[in-house]
């Protein structure tokens, strides 16, 4: 018996092989991190694997493998050496070697070790079930595709938190909400789609990382996912998953008892409402008997839930899991739960403090299997919020934190920004609970059910979109799993697997991703201002106004005088004093608050000094003009990347940080002009309002564009632009007015959705450029999400040159022109 089974074996290493080239095959999917790509040196392990059992998730994590060995390798077969690598859980080593002490491991756990014989190494992948053998081998290639020399070592990991899922927020028609790379994976049509090969892929990818389940449809408009024929259609996709060890979970409104049960209500303490779930479960398992469970938003932003009938979130979460308790199932409910039609004329009034005043009271009243979910700051995703109090005021309740993938007030990967640097400061915040060190990660990591959620929004666009947008991808899977790894040995692990080796290129594109994020705090929101974009609408370019004087709650509170949202307990909302005493202690003072958050605790003189003496209006102009230059700064590193990472890369990113670089100068002047009007306290260093060697649209010579108003005014260079009512196209003449030399010119125009437009450049009536305004950006009007840049490299120019832009409209895009700006010559990267 012993004896036969690496015959066995290696008939499944071939079938498992076949199987999973012919699913590459059918999927076009970019391989993002999983690249393999061939090492300069000798692979460090064997290429013969051996894999001890039938379970698919086993012989899919064979498959990997050596597909992974042999693309390191550079190999088409396996090398002819008798040393191999055997993978399979503790309980089948145990059973191939009874004598042999084979450690306890948790089910997800991996320990990988050399076993020396006299003529032959064997390289053992134990896991603590067959999901963890899979973990084993990604870690392997992991540090193998890093060019990490593993002939000596061995690994020994569990993951520290069991939830570690990501949230899609798709809906059945393919749409996703805030979803920034194209259409779903899932759905189509209100069906699921019939091509789940990108789903496999996803799972594959998200396995890679530790991720064990996805929970698919939006957490808005979520109960018609629970109707039998959807319900039957998502077997396919827990199908396409399960391989991977991914899970299927799925988002449920608390009103379907009533929605789609037809009962009279959904009062979840109703028998009646019981009773539907109970049944409803059970079906579900009838289908897909490992589904992970249900993620709830309930009594929050328009969704009904227990509060309609003076329930609490405990009494919904409880039904839905006792429910799901008999199959394993977990309730993941969100603390989201917040009134947005608040009183902002009240000063007491703060919906940072919803979670805590509402969940905090219910610590202990939930049942063993729900987790409350609670996002990392106390408002929504803010570009820099301080950490939800929430996490250290339920110290018997199971928790896990959501992050964002997707980068919704950070860019909407349009802009590069690495969040992990984030995530990393919220893990490692210390809540001092009880006195005591309690860092972030702790709490998630107390005994029961914790866990870190990321709401994803990947799509059918390359996942995210954006490349280097993938990295944040990999970092939450990474924190999941290990929470004490840092954003920097992040960002050179993804750098190293996905892009090159080489140090040179590993150090600045780390530098680049860890100086992101910093870069777009510094042009957006700084000082804990929050992003201070459109609020309502878009949540993308700056829009400084539209978080006040509504009932959102997410307040900045400028006024003439200062600026920030006083919630202290001596004065203000109280908020302050849902953190421990000793963090509260560092919030309740302005003078111990870091700088970084002075504004969302407190409400200060534009004159108030910082730590460093500089004033906050002060600190609010030239972090913006910093931020900027660090957006620039993200363009040249770049372009020092040329020839030394894959073209099509290169290709691909440059145009994105151009753009970066053009809308952080958008969000520059937005805020500084917006602040300078507000407060009319002059910039020390005389940048704010002006624009050297800026032709404004209004003041050219004008052949049928119209000026206009721009709305909000701070989106446009001095409020107003032009615009074209004529279908033929109209003209903006300027006289150069600069000394003689060689520049850039800039054109800022306004790029809106429903239309492309066509401008062209001519200088003393020679065209020099013509482009489309195709880019796909948000909005319908003209405005701060729209202003974009054509960026004309090493123009000629001496004084009283005529430079001439023509822009033709076409649909909805009326060729809207900002400015011309006359920049130092670079050449064209
Ligand atoms: C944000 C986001 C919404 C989303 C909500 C949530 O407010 O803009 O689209 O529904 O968060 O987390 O539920």
């Amino acid at each position: 018996m012993h004896r036969t089974r690496p015959i066995f074996a290696a008939a499944l290493i071939i079938a498992a092989s076949l199987c999973i080239f012919a699913r590459a095959g059918a999927q076009t999917s970019d391989p993002a991190w999983l690249r393999y790509a061939p090492l300069n040196h000798p692979l460090s392990v064997p290429t013969r694997v051996i894999v001890l059992g039938q379970d698919p998730v086993l012989r899919n994590a064979a498959a990997e493998l050596e597909r992974g060995l042999l693309s390191l390798s550079g190999r088409t077969t396996p090398n002819p050496s008798s040393d191999s690598i055997v993978l399979g859980t503790a309980q089948q080593f145990h059973a191939r070697r009874p004598k042999a002490a084979i450690p306890s491991l948790q089910p997800d756990g991996f320990l990988i070790s050399w076993r020396d014989m006299p003529l032959v190494r064997e390289l053992d992948i134990v896991g603590g079930s067959p999901r963890g053998v899979l973990y084993g081998v990604f870690a392997l290639l992991r540090n193998l595709s890093q060019g990490a020399d593993m002939s000596h070592s061995g690994l020994r990991e569990h993951p520290a938190l069991p939830i570690r899922w990501v949230d899609q927020w798709d809906n059945a028609d393919g749409s996703i909400e805030r979803g920034y790379a194209g259409r779903s994976l899932f759905f189509e049509g209100g069906h699921v789609r019939q091509d789940l090969a990108p789903v496999a892929a996803y799972a594959r990818l998200l396995a890679s990382v530790g991720v064990n389940a996805v929970n698919v449809n939006n957490v808005n408009n979520a109960a018609q996912f629970l109707q039998p024929q959807t319900l039957h259609e998502l077997v396919r996709v827990a199908d396409a998953m399960r391989p991977w060890g991914v899970h299927l979970a799925l988002s449920v409104d608390v009103a379907s008892p009533k929605i789609i049960g037809g009962l009279p209500t959904y009062d979840p303490l109703d028998p009646a409402v019981k009773a539907w779930w109970n049944a409803k479960v059970d079906e579900i398992y009838s289908l897909i008997p490992d589904f992970a469970g249900f993620t709830v938003k309930a009594d929050s932003e328009g969704q009904p839930g227990p509060a309609s009938y003076g329930r609490t979130p405990a009494d919904a979460a409880n039904t839905l899991a006792a429910a799901l308790a008999p199959h394993h199932g977990v309730v993941l409910y969100r603390a989201f739960v917040y009134n947005h039609r608040l009183d902002w004329r009240d000063p007491k009034v703060d919906r940072a403090r919803a979670a805590y005043d509402i969940f905090h009271p219910l610590d202990r009243k939930f049942l063993p299997n729900v987790i409350i979910q609670t996002k990392e700051g106390p408002i929504d995703f803010q570009a820099q919020e301080p950490v939800s109090p929430l996490f250290g005021g339920l110290t018997r309740t199971n928790q896990a934190m959501e992050i964002e993938v997707t980068q919704e007030y950070t860019g909407q990967q349009r802009h590069l920004v690495y969040l992990a640097p984030m995530w990393q400061w919220v893990l490692d915040f210390d809540l001092r609970v009880g006195g005591a060190h309690t860092p972030v990660q702790k709490i998630l990591a107390r005994k029961g059910l914790g866990g870190l959620v990321a709401v994803a929004g990947v799509g059918r666009d390359h996942w995210l979109n954006s490349p280097l947008a993938m990295a944040n991808l990999y970092a939450f899977g990474r924190f999941a799993w290990d929470p004490s790894l840092t954003a920097s040995q992040i960002a050179v692990e993804w750098t190293r697997q996905t892009i090159s080796r080489d140090p040179n290129v590993v150090a600045i594109v780390a530098k680049m991703l860890l100086e992101s994020w910093p870069a777009y705090v510094d042009y957006t929101g700084p000082l804990g201002m929050q992003t201070l974009t459109d609020i309502t609408g878009s949540h993308y370019g700056p829009n400084i106004e539209s978080s006040e004087r509504n009932g959102w709650g997410q307040w900045h509170k400028a006024d003439p005088l200062g600026v920030g949202f006083d919630r202290t307990v001596a004065t203000g909302t109280g908020f302050v004093g849902q953190y421990s005493p000793q963090v509260a202690k560092l919030y309740e003072s302005a003078a111990t608050t870091p700088d970084n958050l002075l504004l969302f605790f407190h409400h200060v003189p534009y004159t108030y000094k910082l730590h460093d003496g500089q004033t906050v209006i002060q600190y609010i102009y030239s972090s913006h003009y910093q931020g900027a230059a660090e957006a620039a700064e993200f363009v040249n590193d770049w372009i020092s990347l040329k020839g030394r990472i894959p073209d099509s890369l290169y290709r691909n990113m440059l145009p994105r940080l151009e753009y970066q670089a053009g809308h952080a100068i958008v969000w520059r002047d937005a805020i500084t002009q917006y602040f300078l009007k507000l407060s009319g306290i002059p910039d020390d260093t005389g940048r704010a309002g002006h624009f050297p060697h800026r032709y404004e649209a209004e003041d050219a010579r004008l052949t049928g564009y119209q000026v206009f108003d721009v709305n909000p005014w701070e989106d446009a260079s001095r409020g107003k632009a032009v615009t074209c009512p004529i279908p033929a196209g109209c003209t903006a003449q300027f006289a150069y007015t600069g000394r003689e030399g060689r520049y850039n010119l800039a054109v800022q125009y306004f790029d809106l959705q429903g239309g492309v437009a066509h401008f062209t450049l001519r200088i003393n009536g020679q065209p020099r450029v013509s482009w489309a305004a195709n880019n796909n950006l948000p909005s319908f009007r003209p405005n701060g999400d729209n202003s974009t840049r054509y960026t004309a490299h090493q123009v000629e120019l001496k004084p009283g040159d005529t430079l001439t832009v023509k822009g033709v409209p076409d649909g909805h895009d009326p060729a809207a022109l900002d400015y011309l700006q006359v920049l130092p010559g670079t050449p064209e990267p």
